[in-house]
């Protein structure tokens, strides 16, 4: 699969060696004012020749052909466009996704569509492929911010290449709070059971979940968690919401400048989650925060281990996250044996169908 990611350059070599073809029309335009009537009749002779018997000599080569020039057109696509194609009320839910994850991203949209939220999502595509496929089935849903990561050294958890790829995230999120709008990030191994748009409640800057899997009374401070034995939070950075204040962007601002100061080490095998509490923890003076509640919002570590308080908590649960395990199959294994594996029988509820 990367292996032919690697292969599709950004410019289009067919573009230049075939000017002729019917689909390329803006290309094919610049000949025609140059040439003469003769030259004219040769070149539609054989724009007929290539438009009929191209896609029967050549066939899996015609195919790649056209359907790279139906999708190129995104890669032009920008940010501050998408941003105000897909936000509903200056809103915007983003996930940052790249080809191995699109089955998380299609289970994770299911359960969105199911809270008829999926209007507001945004993709933001971390590869190519990624950018095509999600544009291809939902036309205006994906955008790609350059430069594209190392594909080969992205997804390994714990290695460098992974954390350069989360690393991303705060800039993304920083460019859309610039923008104006409300953004609230998603890690795409969730999954909604509610609606979470009722629980962000006031008008605090950013909103987010505790990654601890001790169990806090119901009642529990919304305030930011004391820190724990490495002397900073456990707050999850796969779950935030942010308002476009200037508080929300020192947090990223912050967040940004952390991983610059603790990039990745051997030693450490970090990814950017330490960096985002350290920021929340040197920001929390300035800056308005607020912790969601736990049986609405359980890290992995507790929803899909203790089984008392799933009991205890039912009906109040509203986003679940995989995490607290490693590896694609085993966290689709715990999916399915909770029952939110969705791609499996509900597909056709997801924008982008089956994948
Ligand atoms: C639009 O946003 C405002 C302010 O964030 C909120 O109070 C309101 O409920 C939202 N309306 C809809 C239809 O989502
Ligand atoms: C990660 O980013 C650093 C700094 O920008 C760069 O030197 C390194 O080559 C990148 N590594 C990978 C595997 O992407
Ligand atoms: C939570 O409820 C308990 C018992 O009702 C009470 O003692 C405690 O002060 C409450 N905690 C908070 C943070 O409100
Ligand atoms: C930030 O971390 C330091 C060092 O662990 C700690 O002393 C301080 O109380 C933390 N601040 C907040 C607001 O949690
Ligand atoms: C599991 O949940 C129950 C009920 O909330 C709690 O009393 C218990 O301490 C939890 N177990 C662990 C290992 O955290």
């Amino acid at each position: 699969m990367s292996g032919f990611l690697h292969q599709r350059p950004i410019h289009n070599p067919f573009s230049d060696r075939y000017p002729v073809s019917p689909r390329s029309s803006s290309i094919s335009q610049r000949p025609f004012s140059i040439f003469s009537p003769t030259t004219i009749i040769v070149l539609l002779s054989l724009i007929i020749v290539l438009g009929v018997f191209f896609p029967w000599v050549s066939m899996p080569e015609g195919l790649f052909f056209s359907t790279k020039l139906g999708t190129t057109k995104w890669r032009d696509y920008t940010l501050t466009q998408a941003a105000s194609f897909v936000a509903k009320n200056g809103t915007l839910i983003v996930c940052a996704v790249s080809q191995p994850y699109l089955p998380f991203l299609n289970n994770w949209l299911i359960s969105i569509t199911r809270q008829k939220h999926q209007d507001k999502v945004l993709v933001i595509a971390e590869d190519y492929a990624t950018l095509d496929k999600v544009n291809e089935r939902w036309p205006g849903h994906a955008v790609l911010v350059p430069p594209v990561p190392d594909a080969q050294t992205a997804h390994k958890f714990g290695s460098m290449g992974f954390f350069n790829f989360t690393s991303r995230r705060p800039r993304h999120l920083l460019q859309i709070l610039e923008l104006g709008y409300n953004v609230m990030y998603n890690d795409v191994d969730m999954v909604w059971m509610a609606d979470p748009f009722p629980y962000l409640q006031g008008n605090h800057d950013v909103y987010f979940m505790d990654d601890m899997t001790a169990v806090k009374p119901v009642n529990h401070s919304h305030d930011l968690p004391p820190p724990g034995k490495k002397g900073r939070p456990y707050i999850c950075s796969c779950m935030i919401f942010l308002r476009p204040t200037n508080g929300a962007k020192l947090v990223m601002r912050k967040w940004i400048e952390e991983l610059q100061i603790q990039p990745w080490s051997k030693a450490k095998k970090a990814n950017d989650q330490p960096a985002f509490n350290w920021a929340l923890n040197k920001t929390a003076g300035e800056v308005d925060l607020y912790l969601l509640p736990q049986a609405a919002f359980p890290t992995g570590g507790l929803y899909f281990k203790n089984k008392t308080w799933v009991q205890e908590t039912r009906g109040m649960h509203v986003i679940i996250h995989n995490n607290y395990i490693i590896g694609f199959e085993k966290k689709i294994k715990r999916f399915r044996d909770f029952g939110l594996w969705l791609v499996d029988d509900h597909s056709i509820e997801s924008p982008l169908g089956k994948l």
